[in-house]
């Protein structure tokens, strides 16, 4: 039970990155705290962020075929990456969508997502635990297929 958590542009930079919209943890908190939850239910998480879109793309691509699940927060490739979404199109697993802040709470153009296309799932305005219920629902559904 492989799920890819992926994040996007700027999202190395949480915690420090404007804390009123984003909170004071650290993308290594998240990470901690995927991988304490991942424990609970026995989920195997592979944690990436980047800066690159062609990073995010190989990730989706290394999860094909062997992961049952992708939780990814693109960060702003969210509004503007058909090729995220291509790659996303690939994935025959659960795909949940998890965005920190309520992005519909804010600038028209974050009210558009390429992913939501794809997205199983979508997650907004949670803060980070929107990533820990993400990781919930892949477990769930998982748990769904194998009876
Ligand atoms: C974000 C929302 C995006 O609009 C923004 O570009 C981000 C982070 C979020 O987690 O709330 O970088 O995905």
């Amino acid at each position: 039970r492989l799920v890819y958590v992926l994040n996007g542009p700027n999202l190395n930079l949480l915690g420090k990155r404007q804390p009123h919209i984003y909170g004071s943890e650290t993308l290594a908190d998240v990470e901690d705290a995927c991988r304490a939850l991942g424990k609970e239910l026995d989920l195997e998480i592979r944690f990436h962020q980047s800066n690159r879109e062609y990073e995010i793309i190989d990730w989706i691509h290394a999860a094909r075929e062997q992961a049952t699940g992708i939780v990814i927060n693109p960060g702003a490739f969210t509004h503007t990456s058909v090729a995220i979404l291509d790659a996303l199109n690939t994935f025959n697993g659960t795909v949940i969508e998890c965005h920190i802040s309520n992005v519909h709470k804010r600038e028209s153009f974050r009210h558009h997502s390429y992913m939501s296309l794809r997205a199983d799932g979508v997650i907004a305005g949670f803060g980070t635990q929107g990533y820990l219920l993400s990781l919930r629902r892949v477990a769930k559904l998982a748990d769904e297929k194998t009876g």
